[in-house]
């Protein structure tokens, strides 16, 4: 039997959470509070005090459980009830129209559909199951038939309820959009910006990139907002007698669900275009992002009627809106060198407004657009807004190009980086120009914590703080530089005092020992990865020989394609970074992996080798592989300096070149024998 504390701390509990709910229905959902953010936490200070003094009370639907204790560790992949399907679009009031038509010739002869229109909210879908009013899990919409288990970021969001009010029976699958709002997405984006880290496109990539973090107090602090526009295939029934999905609609903000209000009932085609083209032009006025109305047939049993295709239901259609566009100068075109190196144009333009922002600035791609579009400096030109937030020109106005001898000039891409001046490089089957250079400092910040991190050089207690600092100090320009900082330089950094100043250079000591594929990872070579790294090192045993290497030679060996072999040849041929590898040897980092066994001067130190003809036992790259790994050099042509020319079988013009300049050549047995490997057993 509960004590009468009990009983009466239970009834207060209640009541406080039922309070709670409706102010957070108030302020999440109708957008319409009562009370002041500072009373709505004292109401929630006050439950969780009371829950504490009564653990026995607490529930997983209290408003004080929507942040679970820890990050989860991965989401799982569960089935929807029903298939979350897509929807077919209409890309104007013809589309509208037609589709209009199409909903007539599905239905009995002169059966007339009304409609209802409801914003498209531009967020991602979710799909949240109650149980007897209780929410039990929430899904992201995947592939439409199976998608993750997001539950406990669903249950951070607190427009989102824990518990539906008049609990609706049996089991049942809400769907609606998870978004972010203008004002959030401006925040988090400018507390990115604060840190330096990449920032979000639009509101949508920000929502979904929240929604695929494991850390659900991260979620509770962006402040995601979320409506809901159904409830799954055959749960209506369940749920409440509808018979219109405007009744669902009524029904589900009954039970505190939040729904978006604009919606409209529409007794025919020509009122859905009228609200089509109403919000349209009043997009701007919402706080969130809409992408377009959603049209579709109230009646249930008619939508039964229409059915579905394989993707779309045809008892719905998608109104996208037309892309705002607007006219303005192109004042000029400068480039942006990312923090991976490629090299972007962006058009420096009048400022104009657009899609309720003022815009000065548009991307441009990269250079191969530009000459498609014939953009020029001083163009008039067209600017649209599309689905993201950074806008882009469609077109130039050619008409109203200066004629004459003022006619602008065709675009031509810088050859050099603007911010380091060395050569810009761009491989043969990509768009993009890059800098390659290690010591950019467009990259710095980036290149250095990825050269200490624990996968490449390990350095301890270099991370980012200190790498900003050292960069913001002009104390660390490249690499290179952080082998030759003093304990003097370090001491005069935030937090850090002699002991942790002497630390650290022990650490940087240190890493100048570790395994060589560790310093070709650390390098940040475009497609380097640890993999690749690992099996470059493997091939090569010696930075100088892994430098040396021609794209042939790199291409030979297994894992190895086209690509990487010509991203590896790029970051050497770069002045800069031959500069940059002279100073690490200098400075005594490792330049050879040792040879297996001893660190003794290995057995084919000094030798060069050559490959012709096709070995039995062994590949081309295993040879390679083989000689290498005994200090032997291989080189893909034939000269005095060779040691010895091996010979496979249908050997090609090099043998009889070997001839006239007196190269030995050996076949393979002999091969074998010189690399000391018995011939394998057939
Ligand atoms: S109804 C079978 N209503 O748009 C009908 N969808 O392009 C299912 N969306 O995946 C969708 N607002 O994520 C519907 N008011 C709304 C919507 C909406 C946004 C999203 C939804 C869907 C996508 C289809």
């Amino acid at each position: 039997m509960p004590s009468t504390a009990l009983k009466s701390a239970a009834k207060r509990v209640g009541d406080l959470r039922d309070r709670i709910r409706d102010h957070e229905e108030r302020y999440y959902v109708l957008h319409d509070p009562e009370i002041t953010d500072g009373e709505f936490d004292q109401l929630l200070k006050q439950l969780g005090a009371l829950e504490r003094e009564h653990p026995s009370l607490v529930t997983p639907e209290s408003p004080t459980q929507r942040v679970g204790g820890r990050p989860v560790e991965g989401f799982e992949t569960v089935s929807h009830a029903s298939p979350l399907l897509s929807l077919d679009n209409a890309y104007g009031e013809d589309d509208v129209r037609k589709f209009d038509e199409r909903v007539r010739n599905g239905l009995r002869r002169g059966e007339v559909p009304t409609y209802v229109t409801e914003l498209k909210i531009d967020g991602l879908s979710i799909a949240l199951t109650y149980e007897e009013g209780v929410l039990r899990r929430g899904v992201t919409r995947g592939d439409g038939r199976r998608g993750e288990d997001v539950t406990s970021n669903v249950r951070a969001i607190r427009a989102i309820p824990l518990s539906l009010a008049m609990k609706p029976g049996g089991i049942m699958e809400v769907r609606g959009e998870i978004y972010l709002s203008r004002a959030a997405f401006e925040r988090v984006n400018g507390e990115r910006k604060e840190r330096e880290e990449p920032l979000f496109q639009n509101p949508r990539n920000a929502a979904a990139g929240t929604m695929r973090n494991l850390d659900p107090a991260l979620v509770s602090s962006r402040g995601l907002g979320a409506y809901v526009y159904d409830v799954g295939e055959g749960q209506k029934g369940s749920a409440s007698a509808v018979e219109h999905h405007y009744e669902l609609l009524d029904a589900m903000k009954r039970w505190a669900l939040p729904v978006e209000p604009h919606w409209q009932r529409c007794p025919d085609i020509e009122s859905v275009l009228a609200f089509c083209r109403e919000w349209a032009n009043r997009r701007g006025d919402l706080s969130f992002d809409i992408d377009g109305v959603v049209i579709k047939v109230d009646g249930l049993s008619q939508r039964l009627r229409l059915g579905t295709t394989a993707k779309f239901p045809r008892w719905a259609v998608a109104f996208k809106f037309p892309a705002e566009q607007a006219t303005t100068r192109l004042i000029r075109i400068e480039v942006n060198v990312g923090r991976t190196g490629a090299v972007t144009p962006y058009a420096v333009l009048e400022p104009v407004r657009l899609g309720g922002s003022r815009i000065s600035r548009a991307t441009l791609h990269n250079d191969q657009e530009i000459t498609r579009k014939d953009l020029r400096e001083g163009d008039i030109v067209v600017v649209e807004k599309g689905g993201d937030v950074i806008p882009k020109i469609v077109k130039a106005i050619v008409g109203r190009r200066t004629k004459g001898r003022g006619v602008p000039r065709p675009y031509e891409m810088p050859t050099h980086c603007p911010q380091c001046d060395s050569k810009l490089n761009r491989q043969a089957d990509e768009v993009v120009w890059r800098c390659v250079n290690a010591s950019c400092p467009a990259m710095l910040r980036r290149r250095l914590l990825h050269f200490s991190s624990r996968r490449a050089m390990n350095i301890e207690g270099l991370g980012e703080s200190l790498i900003e600092q050292l960069v913001e100090k002009d104390l660390v320009r490249d690499i290179a530089d952080l082998y030759e900082t003093t304990v003097e330089a370090l001491e005069g950094l935030d937090r850090m005092g002699q002991r942790s100043a002497a630390k650290l250079l022990r650490e940087i000591e240190e890493s100048k020992s570790v395994e060589l594929w560790r310093l070709i990872h650390g390098l940040g070579i475009r497609h380097v990865g640890e993999g690749v790294a690992q099996r470059l090192s493997e091939a090569f045993r010696s930075i100088d020989d892994l430098m040396a290497a021609s794209i042939e030679e790199l291409e030979g060996i297994s894992e190895i394609g086209p690509i990487v072999a010509r991203a590896v040849r790029a970051f050497f041929d770069a002045r800069g970074n031959l500069r940059l590898m002279r100073r690490l040897k200098r400075a005594g980092l490792l330049g050879t992996e040792p040879a297996e066994g001893s660190g003794a001067l290995r057995k084919l130190s000094g030798q060069t080798f050559v490959l012709t003809g096709s070995l039995a036992t062994m590949t081309r790259e295993e040879a390679k592989v083989a000689i290498r790994r005994l200090g032997g050099k291989v080189t893909s042509s034939i000269s005095r300096k060779t040691s010895y020319l091996v010979l496979g079988a249908n050997p090609g013009r090099k043998a009889e070149k070997a001839r006239e300049l007196g190269v030995p050549a050996v076949d393979e047995d002999a091969f074998r024998e010189l690399i000391n490997e018995q011939p394998l057993q057939s």
